[in-house]
């Protein structure tokens, strides 16, 4: 990225300034600009796959040292050689984000964190009469539990680092009615008000906390959902549901990472306590 830097005296070689006349120099500065992540650790869940392996990509890409808490510890090896090969800085902990024990290890053995994007998380199809306790269950552990740990073992080391920034990954089924999805509109409300409490609670700590509200994102979490439900039907199934975006079609990860990379970034300093819907005009433009 270019930046203009000023006005300095006799900036452009070969060319003489008349006296008194300044000229503006273009300095080259990093392509990292004002979303510079340089020096800082982020943790990122679920940073194998989809939403979390773009926002691993990006945020490495930009200069953080970025740490992937995933189940699959084959796909965050993936994730974790892509952004080696680009020069990033990146480790890889195998870690179940629902066991406590074992993420506060994690956590401790990472040290200081300065940014943690609470990703990882998982999907039900069905309305509340085809929700097993089991479903609710295994929703509740990872899209709640899951972050709960996170947000506990994180806050006290950011805390003691003087600040931080926390970013969830809610959805639009926290915002409006979806079809048939009882549980994960449980988990994902519960994300957006966890999100509220803590950026509440640790204003005084200069801690930020936000969360996004993806629409529909063209992931595996995706391709998984249709191949499991409409077996046969998927390229049909993928056109409508890309067509419930009022924009016409799904977001790509990449789009998802460059909202996570300003809200985790100095450049939003001045935001907490926000949900963010990044739908392609699902929640305002859909009727
Ligand atoms: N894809 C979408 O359309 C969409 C829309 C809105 C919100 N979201 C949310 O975005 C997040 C990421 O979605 P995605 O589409 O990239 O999913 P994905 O399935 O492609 O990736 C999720 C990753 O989380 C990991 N994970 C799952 N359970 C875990 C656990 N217990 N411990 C550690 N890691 C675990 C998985 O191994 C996987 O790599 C999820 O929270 C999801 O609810 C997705």
């Amino acid at each position: 990225m270019h930046e203009t830097c000023g006005e300095i005296p006799g900036a452009f070689p070969g060319i003489t300034a008349p006296a008194g006349l300044f000229l503006r120099k273009t300095i080259t500065t990093s392509s990292m600009g004002i979303f510079d992540l340089t020096g800082k650790t982020a943790v990122i869940t679920g940073g194998g796959s989809g939403i979390g392996r773009a926002i691993s990509v990006l945020f490495a890409q930009q200069g953080a040292h970025v740490h992937i808490l995933e189940l699959n510890e084959e796909a965050a090896a993936s994730t974790a050689a892509e952004i080696t090969a680009n020069g990033g800085k990146v480790s890889v902990h195998g870690v179940n984000v629902t066991i406590q024990a074992d993420v506060l290890q994690v956590f401790e053995r990472i040290g200081t964190v300065n940014i943690l994007v609470n990703n990882a998380g998982i999907a039900h199809v069905g309305n509340l009469e085809k929700t097993a306790e089991a479903d609710l269950d295994r929703i509740y552990n990872v899209n709640v539990k899951g972050v709960y740990n996170c947000l506990f073992a994180a806050v006290p080391a950011m805390k003691a680092n003087g600040g931080g920034v926390i970013l969830n990954m809610a959805s639009i089924a926290a915002l409006v009615g979806i079809p048939d999805r009882f549980a994960y509109t449980m988990s994902k409300g519960a994300t957006h008000a966890m999100t509220l409490s803590v950026a509440k609670d640790y204003l005084a700590d200069n801690i930020r906390c936000n969360s996004i509200s993806p629409a529909r994102v063209h992931t595996p979490f995706v391709d998984g959902f249709l191949a499991k439900n409409y077996p046969g039907k998927e390229a049909e199934m993928f056109e409508k549901l890309a067509a419930t975006q009022p924009i016409g079609r799904m977001a790509k990860p990449e789009e998802i990472a460059q909202l996570a990379l300003y809200l985790c970034s100095d450049a939003a300093g001045f935001i907490t306590g926000v949900d963010y819907p990044i739908d392609g005009g699902f929640t305002t433009l859909n009727n």
